[in-house]
């Protein structure tokens, strides 16, 4: 079946900052700070092209081998990201959640990440999901231990898990699976990305740097899935026409 409606969860790898800044000649921070303009972007446009849920790949748990001083951009940049736009998005309906692990954080982005969620839990029009120090692995590894001292404790019971039981113990719980997993920058890989939620995702990949993205870009990756079928396992729909 070709997906007739849009998708309703985009997942962005946000991915080519630092080579859009080496083509200029500039530091990779300038990179991340152009990337952040178009973060705001696609936010912005999000809504308009049917989208109800954006997940961005902000930081992963493998982004802490980079050089301090680019770490320490990066962490920056969520806390100037939230602190700028967290007034506006809140008005606008947009609910704020941060995916990924907590620990290794300092406090003061805690304090924002935290602020960010309480303040814009009551929030339903959209759901934009930061994936910072997040990593697919390690989110499933945290579900697993949560769900072993659930059985320990004797509040869980190993016979019940499922797939839909596991699900409530990873961070992305409660919304559902990204649709479609866009890549920028022309690489060709998940890193790390979602790895339980990819399951079925349409992936896009654009060769365009992500500060240079923009609702155009979207647009495009949008019509490529709409351009797709998804089966599920099943088999494709004129077959199944030719078969009864
Ligand atoms: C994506 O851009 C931003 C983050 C990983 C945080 P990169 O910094 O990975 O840019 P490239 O891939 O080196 O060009
Ligand atoms: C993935 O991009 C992480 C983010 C976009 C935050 P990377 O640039 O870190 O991935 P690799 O190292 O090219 O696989
Ligand atoms: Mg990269």
């Amino acid at each position: 079946m070709t997906p007739k409606d849009g998708p309703l969860h985009v997942a962005i790898i946000m991915d080519g900052n630092g080579r859009w800044a080496k083509k200029r000649g500039l530091p990779r921070t300038f990179g991340h700070r152009e990337g952040v303009k178009a973060l705001r972007r696609v936010v912005e446009s999000a809504p308009d092209q049917g989208v109800g849920i954006l997940t961005v790949f902000g930081f992963s748990t493998e982004n802490w081998r980079r050089p301090v001083a680019e770490v320490s951009e990066l962490m920056n940049l969520l806390k100037t990201y939230v602190e700028s736009d967290l007034d506006r998005l809140s008005r606008e309906g947009v609910r704020v959640r941060i995916l990924g692990r907590r620990t290794g954080l300092k406090p003061d982005i805690l304090e924002i990440i935290e602020r960010a969620e309480r303040r814009t839990a009551g929030n339903t029009r959209f759901l934009l999901q930061v994936a910072f120090n997040y990593g697919g692995q390690s989110d499933l590894v945290d579900a697993a231990r949560k769900f072993a001292e659930a059985v320990e404790q004797g509040r869980a019971r190993a016979a019940d898990l499922d797939e839909t039981l596991f699900e409530t113990y990873l961070s992305t719980t409660g919304a559902p699976a990204p649709d479609l997993i866009v890549r920028t920058s022309g690489e060709r890989r998940l890193s790390n990305f979602l790895l339980w939620e990819c399951a079925y995702a349409e992936l896009v990949f654009q060769d365009v740097f992500w500060p240079d993205y923009g609702p155009e870009h979207l647009k495009s990756a949008i019509a490529e899935y709409a351009a797709r079928e998804r089966r599920y396992g099943g088999a494709a729909s004129d077959d199944v026409l030719a078969t009864g």
